[in-house]
């Protein structure tokens, strides 16, 4: 493939990876997502009693009309494979709240010229999922776990789902889902304590988990710095307890660096975008909802694809469209720096 007909950003990165949001509904609150309950109000205001009152931002849940229809959807991957995307992550939002959503996964499993397809869920209807969604040939699945205790579950997540989403990893497994990867948001104070009870976990269903920090991207705007438990922390925290020995990457767009155990059973990922960002060797979009193309996980722009694809553009103006907005992806995200803009919107709109 040459260079004319990748999509490739100023940085001279190239683009490999669509993530593609099904819907911004969730049905979960997670605290560091969409933290409505009391027991998210009750952690950030107990726990971090000096955070400076930010306004929360004001959730608009997308008209169902201005959701992108699975034609659109198949269309817009169509396009993007065309132009070099490998790899579509299907997220939300929850992902499975989406009616038919294993239509969908059957429409783009079958499209040549994708060598990934996988999806990112909290689990909690993956039970009644499951089957649908393997025999339409999705192949792998990450899950989010933030606790393996009911109550602190609950906390988190607003939900008492834990069962579920542990019969749901389980039964991934049995269908033959692989890898089957698990994500834990650690947050200090609330669940950085179970580091060591998650790793066992790992290790006793040969699991792929992975520590993420804390980013600012949640509805209540409370993120603050003092809440992220450094990717390194975490390491040195399991290393006194285990053998981890590190994995070396052939992939240098991804997210996580890999931790193994001696006897090869289960492994760690560390997810280190705000002490340790990877945002260099980046290669991937997202696709909103609401047919928005968003170039960074922290945009402050959104590309309007909705728009040209329902005003009844070809796929010749749309791939031009597409290459000229991929060429204004950012250079990288400014957490933590004093001109940081939060997105406009949470992380259950843009999709994980
Ligand atoms: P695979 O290698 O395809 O399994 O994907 P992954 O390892 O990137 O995992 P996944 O897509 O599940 O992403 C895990 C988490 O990493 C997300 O939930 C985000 O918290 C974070 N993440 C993913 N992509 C980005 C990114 O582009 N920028 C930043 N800052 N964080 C990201
Ligand atoms: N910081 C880091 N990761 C987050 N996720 C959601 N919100 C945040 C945040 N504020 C991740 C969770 C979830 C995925 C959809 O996105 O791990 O699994
Ligand atoms: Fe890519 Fe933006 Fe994430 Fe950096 S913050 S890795 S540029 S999506």
């Amino acid at each position: 493939m040459t260079q004319a007909n990748v999509l490739i950003d100023s940085q001279g990165r190239v683009l490999r990876d669509l993530r593609v949001s099904l819907t911004d509904r969730c049905n979960f609150r997670c605290l560091y997502c969409l933290p409505e309950t009391e027991a998210a109000q009750n952690f950030y205001r107990g726990h971090w009693a000096h955070m400076p009152d930010s306004a929360p931002l004001v959730q608009q849940w997308v008209p169902k009309s201005n959701l992108l229809t699975f034609e659109e959807i198949e269309r817009v991957v169509l396009l993007a494979v065309r132009w070099g995307i490998q790899k579509i992550r299907l997220t939300g939002g929850e992902p499975l709240l989406r009616h038919g959503v294993e239509d969908l996964v059957a429409r783009i499993a079958g499209i040549p010229g994708i060598t990934d397809l996988a999806m990112t869920s909290n689990g909690f209807l993956f039970l009644q999922k499951a089957q649908a969604l393997r025999q339409a040939g999705l192949s792998r699945i990450s899950f989010s776990l933030d606790s393996l205790d009911r109550e602190n579950f609950r906390k988190i997540t607003g939900r008492d789902g834990l069962a579920e989403v542990l019969d749901g990893i389980q039964l991934a497994q049995q269908l033959g889902f692989h890898p089957v990867k698990i994500n834990v948001v650690v947050i200090r104070g609330l669940n950085d304590h179970e580091l060591e009870a998650l790793t066992d976990f790992a290790r006793q269903h040969n699991l792929s988990l992975r520590f993420i920090e804390f980013m600012p991207l949640d509805a209540a705007r409370a993120w603050l710095k003092e809440m992220v438990v450094p990717g390194r922390e975490v390491i040195q925290r399991l290393q006194t307890r285990f053998d981890l020995r590190p994995v070396a990457s052939d992939n240098p767009s991804a997210t996580a660096k890999r931790w193994a155990f001696p006897d090869g059973r289960g492994e760690i990922g560390i997810i280190a975008p705000v002490s340790e960002p990877f945002c260099g060797h980046c290669n991937r979009i997202r696709l909103t909802a609401d047919g928005k193309i968003r170039t960074c996980l922290f945009s402050v722009t959104e590309h309007d694809l909705r728009s040209h694809l329902r005003g009844g553009a070809g796929d010749e103006a749309l791939g031009q469209w597409l290459k000229e907005v991929v060429w204004q992806k950012e250079e990288r995200h400014h957490i933590g720096e004093p001109d940081f803009v939060p997105p406009t919107r949470s992380m259950s709109c843009i999709g994980g």
